[in-house]
């Protein structure tokens, strides 16, 4: 696999395969209280422009369970591009720790910092994509169903970052990927025909629809996020107008297979884009996908910052 972690183009159908199975054995060793203190003495710094629960907290909770260290750097301390360039701002980091993880507004701006460092860039979200939310995502679904390839993930929403990571996901392991969205919502193109030259290779089936009904109908998986993300809250009122319709609800559950599973990255916006009773139902996994973030995210630490990496 590459040395960063920018998009899921970093890694190949075997990595991840490899990956789900160190997950599930750092997941079995922390569930039995085993040690497995295999980046001990390693540093992790962590820079975020926006907020976060779950990504935080996995990261820096993993690099503890894992022996080392994280350093989380708020949006106020580093401003990246700002206080000094991102090639600088890279070319210090790397001479401290062993590893970056970054949530920045611009993609761009992780490539830039993954350019320019010598030890491993982890992207933990940009506006353009979501690497470890899917990758995540995906070994809780291996996790649950066996294997990936084939299933039927319906997404209802928006062709957003986290769409962005799915479609490349999807496209890697052949799982078959609608996404249902407004007219004027649909994913970045150029992450749609790579997305679809890939498919080519592992036989995924890649659709943008406009009808959620339609994507819901047999699906194994229902996937929503929110509808308005980070760094767009000022469309908020635009987009709760625009998205009429596209609420994970019980009516559109029904529509799936009977042992569908629910799955939301979250943070949810209870109420607008899943309802209460679909959230909290019982077909709704989201809290296991959650706990996942730590267990997978372990497995990408040592992959990439362990020896022998
Ligand atoms: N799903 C996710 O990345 O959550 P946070 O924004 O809380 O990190
Ligand atoms: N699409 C959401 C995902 C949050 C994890 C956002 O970017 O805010």
């Amino acid at each position: 696999m590459n040395r960063h972690f920018i998009t899921l183009d970093d890694v190949t159908p075997g990595d991840m395969e490899g990956l789900f199975d160190l997950a599930a054995s750092l997941k079995a060793k922390q569930g039995q209280g085993v040690p497995h203190i295999l980046l001990q003495g390693k540093t992790l710094a962590m820079v975020f422009e926006k907020p976060s629960l779950r990504t935080r907290v996995t990261f820096e909770v993993g690099m503890t369970q894992l022996g080392g260290h994280a350093i989380y750097l708020a949006p106020a301390d580093i401003r990246l591009g700002q206080r000094e360039t991102v090639q600088d701002a890279a070319r210090n980091l790397e001479r401290w720790v062993d590893g970056i993880v970054a949530r920045t507004f611009s993609h761009q701006m992780v490539e830039r910092l993954a350019l320019h460092s010598r030890v491993p860039v982890i992207n933990g979200l940009t506006d353009g994509h979501h690497p470890v939310e899917i990758l995540c995502d995906l070994f809780s679904l291996w996790e649950k169903r066996g294997s990936v390839a084939g299933l039927r993930v319906s997404f209802i929403g928006d062709g957003n970052n986290v769409c962005h990571s799915w479609l490349q996901g999807a496209a890697k392991m052949g799982v078959h990927f609608t996404l249902a969205c407004p007219p004027g919502y649909e994913p970045d193109p150029a992450v749609m025909a790579g997305a679809q030259e890939e498919a080519k290779g592992s036989g995924a089936r890649l659709a943008v629809i406009h009808d959620p009904r339609e994507a819901a109908r047999g699906a194994d998986v229902l996937y929503t996020d929110v509808w308005t993300s980070m760094g767009q809250e000022e469309e908020h009122a635009k987009r709760l107008r625009d998205f009429q319709g596209f609420q994970l609800d019980r009516a559109l559950v029904d529509q799936a297979g009977p042992d569908v599973l629910v799955m939301h990255c979250l943070p949810a916006h209870r109420g607008e884009e899943i309802t209460d009773e679909v959230m909290d139902g019982p077909r709704s996994i989201v809290f296991d996908q959650a706990e996942n973030r730590l267990h997978m995210q372990k497995a990408l630490l040592v992959r990439l910052l362990g020896s022998g990496s």
